[in-house]
């Protein structure tokens, strides 16, 4: 079957099995290796993604539920040349250690920011919740979150 969507704001289609996991087409067959499978079921938020905006985990999603939608990756919110305010946020604050969590982190943080422009700690802990890191203690990623959301509402990054 054809699966069609937009990945990243380009248009994929791609002829697959419709049952395949959303996480396996997106990191083998689309090379998007920002989307990291840590859990495979739905605990960790490591393959999490934006689908038509709203924050998902990969490992869930089967490609038949790709059809038509607009997947965003961390990949598509900046690169090393354009890099997206979270991403530097994340890399000034030391809010990553292995990494392996962090593209899941940054979409979350992303989707909250979203819908809440100026988080307190708490807003952010709740938002990220869904997401675990093995290695930060989180400090330094609520941190990150809170600063790149003063950049984003205009005012000075706090080193
Ligand atoms: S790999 Fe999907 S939630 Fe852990
Ligand atoms: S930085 Fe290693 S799991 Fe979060």
């Amino acid at each position: 079957m054809t699966i069609r969507f937009t990945l990243n704001g380009r248009p994929v289609a791609l002829d697959t099995d419709p049952g395949r996991r959303a996480v396996d087409i997106l990191r083998e067959d689309l090379g998007a290796l920002s989307v990291k499978e840590g859990c495979g079921t739905g605990e960790c938020g490591a393959c999490s993604v934006l689908l038509d905006g709203e924050l998902k985990l990969s490992c869930l999603l089967l490609a038949a539920q790709l059809e038509g939608r607009e997947v965003v990756t961390c990949e598509g919110l900046g690169d090393q040349d354009a890099p997206h305010a979270l991403q530097v946020a994340f890399a000034e604050h030391g809010a990553v250690q292995c990494g392996f969590c962090t593209p899941g982190m940054v979409l979350a943080a992303e989707s909250l920011l979203r819908e809440n422009p100026d988080p307190d700690r708490e807003d952010v802990r709740r938002g990220l919740s869904g997401n675990l890191c093995r290695c930060t203690g989180y400090v330094k990623i609520v941190d990150a979150v809170q600063a790149a959301a003063r950049e984003r509402r205009g005012g000075r990054r706090k080193k």
